[in-house]
Order: C-alpha cells, then structure tokens, then sequence
C-alpha cells in the first residue's frame, strides 16, 4: 500500500516528537521546582501544544497506518491509558496540584509514567530488559 511507503518518516516524527515533548515537559518541571516563571508563560505553553498535537497526530497516523485495534493489541490500549495519566499528572505538576511538594510527587510520577509508555512501545507491552535492549540496538 502506498501509504505504508511513509511508514518510516511518521515513526521517526513520532518519536523526535517524543523526545522534543519529554525534553521541554522535564525543563519546565525543572523551573517550576525552582518557582520560576517562564514555564507557565504563552509561548512555551503553545510551543508545547503545537509539539504534544503533531505527537499525537503521528500516532494516530501510526495506528490508522498498521490497523491496530488496542483491544486486541494489548501494549497499545495499556500505552494509550499511560498516555492519558501522564497528561494528567504532568498538569498537576506544572499547575494544578495544591503544593510545591504536591507538584514535586507529580512530576516524578509523571516522568516514571512517560518511561513505562517508551518501555511499552519499543517492548510492545513484553517489559523485558533483554527485548529492549536488542530493539535499541
Ligand atoms: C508520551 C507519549 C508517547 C510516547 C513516549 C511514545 C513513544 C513511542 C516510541 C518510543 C515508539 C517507537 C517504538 C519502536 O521503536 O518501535 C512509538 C511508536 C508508536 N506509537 Fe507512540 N508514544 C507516545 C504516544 C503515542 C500516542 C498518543 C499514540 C496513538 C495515538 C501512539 C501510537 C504509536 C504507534 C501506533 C507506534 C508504532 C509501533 C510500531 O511501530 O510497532 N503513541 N511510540
């Protein structure tokens, strides 16, 4: 199929995508622990937007592409409800948990949660160190 033929090139905006949301999502958390204002300010809110909707979009494209059904594909169902909790709790880490301390437990728990997704997509759900490895090489 014709389509397939991009199949590459969405993987790879996918996944620099991935590293460009994670990147900003950790130096924003980093500057709001030290009570700085720059992480809430318009632009980097867009900024973070605009790269979290071509993500999204590429995986979406991604799943359209390969016809998965996340009922049948289990580590995709599993990565799609970590994908919706670390939206959550990023947003308590950044803004909207009560305390310092509250957004301090929050981000951690975020970042724990957005390595089990990467751990689950490059695994495809078996979270074993030795499938990893050898998918990373
Ligand atoms: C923070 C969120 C996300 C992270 C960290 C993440 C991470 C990754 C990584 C690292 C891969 C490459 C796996 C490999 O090497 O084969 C990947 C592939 C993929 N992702 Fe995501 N992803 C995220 C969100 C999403 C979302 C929201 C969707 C669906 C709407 C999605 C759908 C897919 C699909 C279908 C693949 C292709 C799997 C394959 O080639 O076998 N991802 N993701």
């Amino acid at each position: 199929m014709p389509f397939l033929d991009h199949y590459q090139a969405v993987k790879q905006a996918h996944i620099g995508s991935v590293v460009a949301s994670v990147a900003l999502f950790v130096a924003r958390g980093i500057g709001v622990q030290m009570r700085a204002r720059w992480p809430m300010r318009a632009a980097v809110r867009w900024t973070s937007v605009a790269i979290d909707t071509l993500l999204i979009s590429a995986g979406g494209l991604l799943w359209w592409m390969l016809s998965l059904n996340p009922v049948r594909e289990r580590w995709l169902g599993a990565k799609l409800l970590l994908v919706v909790v670390y939206i959550v709790i990023g947003s308590l880490a950044l803004k909207r948990a009560p305390t310092q301390r509250a957004k301090a437990f929050a981000f951690v728990a975020s970042i724990v949660c957005v390595a089990v997704v990467a751990v689950i997509a490059i695994t495809h759900g078996s979270m074993s160190l030795a499938v990893l490895l050898d998918r990373l090489r």
